[in-house]
């Protein structure tokens, strides 16, 4: 359970704006547009605080209902007390939490489900978490939209010969076995993307970018920091060069002069009519 307290409240609050800014808003269009006509029932998981539900609530029609699947209550509580958001014909919706390990998710939770969301979710799980959504929304016929799985893909400008190096330590990290948990890191998109194909469901995919520079230097030091942190606990002998490179582009971010595109995917499947 080591994964429930890596995840605070206070990362998913600093992340939001950028999250917002970065999904694909053609994808949530799409869906609204397959979804039954009458109120409709949404369940996102690895919920958080909420975020998908904040953002996506006003893309789609109401009545709206919101089941938060996550495995930290702490954090789905959070969602349920906060103000509820506007459905796209403004009305207020409604949500409930349901705690567990999608692991363990069955196709009678789905029941009824109009629509599965996620969103920074699959380079988090493990393969058997995504066969068990994937077969979830599958023998459910329920459409899924996964929203900003990291590719491992990072862009910085200025550039530095040593990106390269923590790059693919920071990636290799994703992929450790924490606790007998094998994260797929950025296979988890590609894996769900395969499993709705090979089931006849129709995928679309688009590319999604974090772009942080000087206008959200916190979040920009707090996703650096992390990511060479992550590295560095991969490859401990990459210590004595995270010493320059992190007071550069610590440095660069005190002035304003870093830019860094961190590259997500989100992806939009459901079944062919
Ligand atoms: C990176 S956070 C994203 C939260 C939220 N979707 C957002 O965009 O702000 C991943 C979330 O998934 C939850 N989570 C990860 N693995 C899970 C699992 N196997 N079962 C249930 N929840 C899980 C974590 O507790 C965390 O809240």
């Amino acid at each position: 359970m080591t994964q429930i307290l890596e995840v605070s409240s206070e990362w998913l609050a600093l992340r939001e704006p950028a999250d917002a800014d970065a999904r694909a808003r053609e994808l949530a269009l799409s869906a609204a547009a397959i979804l039954p006509p009458g109120p409709i029932v949404i369940h996102d998981l690895g919920s958080g605080t909420g975020s998908m539900m904040r953002w996506l609530a006003p893309l789609l029609p109401g009545p709206q209902t919101w089941v938060l699947h996550d495995w930290n209550a702490d954090l789905t509580e959070q969602a349920i007390e906060g103000e509820p958001p506007r459905d796209r014909d403004n009305g207020a919706v409604s949500a409930r939490a349901s705690t567990g390990n999608l692991s363990d998710l069955l196709p009678a939770d789905l029941a009824g489900a109009s629509l599965v969301t996620a969103s920074a979710l699959l380079d988090v799980l493990t393969s058997r978490e995504i066969h068990a959504i994937v077969d979830a929304c599958v023998r459910s016929s329920c459409p899924a939209l996964f929203a900003l799985s990291v590719t491992g893909d990072v862009r910085s400008m200025p550039r530095d010969e040593l990106d390269t190096e923590f790059e693919r330590a920071f990636n290799a990290h994703q992929l450790r076995d924490a606790d007998g948990r094998v994260q797929l890191g950025r296979y988890g998109a590609p894996l769900a993307r395969g499993l709705f194909t090979e089931a006849g469901w129709q995928v679309s995919q688009s590319t999604t970018i974090w772009r942080l520079d000087h206008r959200q230097p916190v979040l920009l030091q707090a996703w650096f920091d992390g990511w060479i942190d992550a590295a560095l606990e991969q490859e401990p002998a990459l210590s004595a060069k995270a010493t320059r490179y992190r007071q550069l582009r610590t440095s660069q971010i005190e002035r304003g002069e870093l830019a860094v595109e961190v590259h997500h995917v989100d992806l939009l499947a459901w079944p062919r009519t």
